[in-house]
């Protein structure tokens, strides 16, 4: 699988959100959007009722930064939602959630903060297909990549060569070519690509850097610069 750039819209103002999936539609295969409660975040956003009244084109993926997702699974189905992650901190039994999410057809993505490790899910990894590394703490755009998640994702990668990993939160042009290198699959990119002056051009040198090899659309090789 070639690997995925995410534009991650994080807001609590319909208009925004639309402008943004409107930016954004036709240049990658997902959109994540970010819905956030208040109380397992510090933050609120936009919600899913608002993303079901919005057309969108792309495959959008929830980041349920919510207590008790499941709740929320529902809504995400009639908001057309394909993807949902999940914060193992936010249920008393997340595999619980893990299963009624696969069970309705979604693909599903299991969330670890900064301050969850990586012994604490080691059961649950089977029950998800993406395990989400949070660069960041959950809730706000614009912080610093912390630089102990590269560790997480090489050693998920080590313990589960098959999974993919996911990463949320601090990934920039700078940063992303060394996140691949340590084993990332999907990048959720929020200030990196909504903050740059040109939102198409940055996608563009983002999926070329992490995937330098990717034959174009004419089947020829790109060259890595
Ligand atoms: C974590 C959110 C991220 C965040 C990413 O709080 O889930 O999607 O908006 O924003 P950047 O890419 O600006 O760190």
């Amino acid at each position: 699988m070639a690997k995925q750039i995410v534009p991650a819209i994080l807001t609590d103002d319909i208009k925004d959100l639309k402008a943004k999936l409107t930016s954004v539609a036709k240049l990658t295969d997902w959109v994540q959007v970010d819905i956030m409660d208040g109380n397992f975040v510090n933050n609120t956003s936009v919600s899913l009722t608002d993303l079901a009244k919005l057309p969108h084109s792309s495959n959008i993926s929830a980041h349920l930064m919510v207590l008790n997702p499941e709740k929320y699974l529902a809504d995400c189905k009639a908001a057309g939602v394909k993807r949902v992650l999940v914060h193992f901190k936010s249920s008393k039994d997340i595999g619980v959630v893990l299963k009624k999410a696969k069970k309705m057809g979604f693909q599903v993505g299991l969330a670890i903060s900064p301050k969850v490790f990586i012994e604490q899910i080691k059961k649950y990894i089977a029950l998800a297909d993406i395990i989400l590394v949070l660069g960041v703490e959950p809730g706000f755009g614009g912080q610093k990549l912390i630089p102990e998640s590269l560790n997480k994702i090489k050693e998920l990668k080590r313990i589960s060569p098959k999974k993919l990993i996911e990463i949320d939160g601090g990934v920039t042009l700078e940063n992303i070519s060394e996140i691949s290198e340590a084993g990332a699959d999907i990048f959720v990119i929020g200030s990196g690509i909504f903050k740059t002056d040109n939102i198409k051009k940055t996608i563009k040198q983002l999926k070329r850097k992490v995937n330098p090899n990717l034959l174009n659309l004419w089947g020829i090789f790109t060259i890595k610069k």
